[in-house]
């Protein structure tokens, strides 16, 4: 008699293959050879900006102060460390972030999440019934993935270089008809991943009152989730620090998800979410509760000491690396690919560029993605199949855009590249491998 697999629910059977893009990321890490090859794929921050030092005293203090930072070794509640809580709230107050006020945080509730954002992304998607999610296309591949396989549908609305396009969203919400009913929340990111566009203050207005008017329409709060996660890596000092949609918020829709992963250490895996209160943010916080009854109470208090003594030294730190990063990589673009592309977005926040080529095609089985990957088939661009050339893994744009939007066209001749991770000498030989690349291509095709 067969005995089979276990029954898995819908989300289970899904989540079973892994994503388009882990399964391309996992080929490519299973024989990556660090000093051969070079990683302009991953959302990896740049290993010299993380505080070792800091950190390492951060827990001394922590575990030599148990007055303040009680039962530091213990569950933690699953709201969050008061002592995190607060001082993530005059983080905000003391360094203007968002333009937020005492008034506002004294109007929502804030909460951390069990596991970094992605957690609090996934707590939001949990604990909403499914129907249709609003983002911006180009999309947050990682989440919009994920909500597709827990059964939302997503629709993509292009960006501009203020981020979602508001003429375009009304456009979509009037065809959608009868079908604005089933909109559960709109997901924006405001330093864009790929693209890195930053939003808008004027443009962050704009979807409040949307959304506002697409509640009172439906007579049900549609929330508006803005996911901060680069916001604070905002390094071009030409750009407007961008407001925060709470400020604009008279209905109780909107809500900021934020993390300490970009200017401190993704693996502290601190999130943290700050919205009206009410039954989103109450479900919220038994997710927490469900999932681990709280985030490490002890890394809680690590970054609450760090916010108290060492952050805005950090940031400026953090910012300058970027800046510098941003500035050589620009350089490497236009001189080597320059003549190819047709757009490149990104370098004034967050560690990515998102090019655009006007005919090179750049997925996963393009001549200029087997180029890159030594799999051409011929030895002299490939190398020796025991010692083969420099690989360079980059994100494909087919990945970028969702995949039944208008843009899918546009994404196969995409790519983000990260210069977070990589050191700069990497990234300019890579630039240099990418404009070979492309000459391969052109010429095959
Ligand atoms: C848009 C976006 N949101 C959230 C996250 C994840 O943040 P965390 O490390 O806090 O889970 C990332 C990570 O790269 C991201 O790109």
């Amino acid at each position: 008699m067969d005995v089979h697999d276990p029954l898995l629910s819908e989300y289970g059977g899904l989540s079973a293959q892994p994503s388009p893009v882990a399964r391309m990321m996992a080929a490519f890490a299973a024989d990556f050879r660090d000093d051969i090859d070079i990683n302009l794929g991953v959302g990896y921050v740049n290993e010299s900006t993380i505080p070792r030092a800091s950190i390492e005293r951060s827990l001394r203090e922590v575990l030599a102060d148990p007055r303040r930072y009680r039962a530091a070794l213990n569950y933690g509640g699953p709201a969050g460390s008061r002592n995190l809580i607060e001082s993530i709230r005059r983080f905000h107050l003391e360094h203007g972030i968002g333009g937020l006020t005492e008034d506002v945080f004294a109007r929502n509730r804030m909460i951390i999440g069990p596991n970094g954002a992605t957690s609090l992304l996934e707590g939001v998607a949990h604990v909403l019934r499914p129907g249709i999610v609003i983002t911006t296309d180009p999309i947050y591949y990682i989440y919009c993935n994920f909500l597709e396989r827990l059964g939302y549908e997503v629709c993509a609305v292009a960006e501009d270089q203020h981020g979602m396009d508001a003429d375009r969203l009304e456009a979509r919400l009037v065809e959608l008809g009868d079908r604005r009913r089933d909109v559960r929340f709109l997901y924006i990111v405001t330093v864009n991943n790929p693209t890195c566009t930053v939003l808008s203050t004027c443009r962050r207005q704009r979807l409040v009152e949307i959304a506002s008017r697409l509640s009172r329409e439906s007579k049900r709060k549609i929330p508006l989730l803005f996911d901060k996660a680069y916001e604070n890596l905002i390094h071009d000092p030409e750009v407007e620090k961008p407001r925060s949609g709470l400020l604009f918020d008279e209905l109780g829709i909107v809500y900021e998800i934020g993390t300490l992963s970009k200017i401190l250490a993704p693996a502290l895996r601190i999130g943290y979410l700050i919205g009206p209160p009410g039954p989103l943010v109450a479900a919220m916080v038994q997710k927490t509760s469900d999932a681990g009854f709280s985030a490490p109470l002890v890394t809680q208090e690590m970054a609450s000491y760090l916010l108290d003594h060492c952050v805005p030294q950090q940031i400026r730190a953090v910012n300058a690396g970027y800046r510098e990063k941003a500035a050589a990589t620009r350089q490497w673009i236009d001189a080597s690919l320059g003549r190819f592309l047709s757009d490149c977005r990104g370098g004034s926040a967050g560690f990515y560029y998102y090019l655009s080529f006007a005919h090179v095609e750049t997925h996963e089985n393009s001549a200029f993605f087997r180029f890159l990957s030594r799999t051409t088939g011929d030895p002299k661009i490939d190398g020796r199949a025991v010692d083969r050339n420099p690989r360079v893994v980059y994100i494909p744009g087919q990945f970028c855009v969702h995949p039944r939007g208008e843009l899918v066209d546009a994404g196969r001749r995409q790519l983000r590249l990260s210069y977070g991770f990589e050191e700069l000498p990497r990234i300019r030989q890579a630039m240099e491998l990418l404009r070979d690349a492309a000459t391969y291509a052109e010429a095959t095709c």
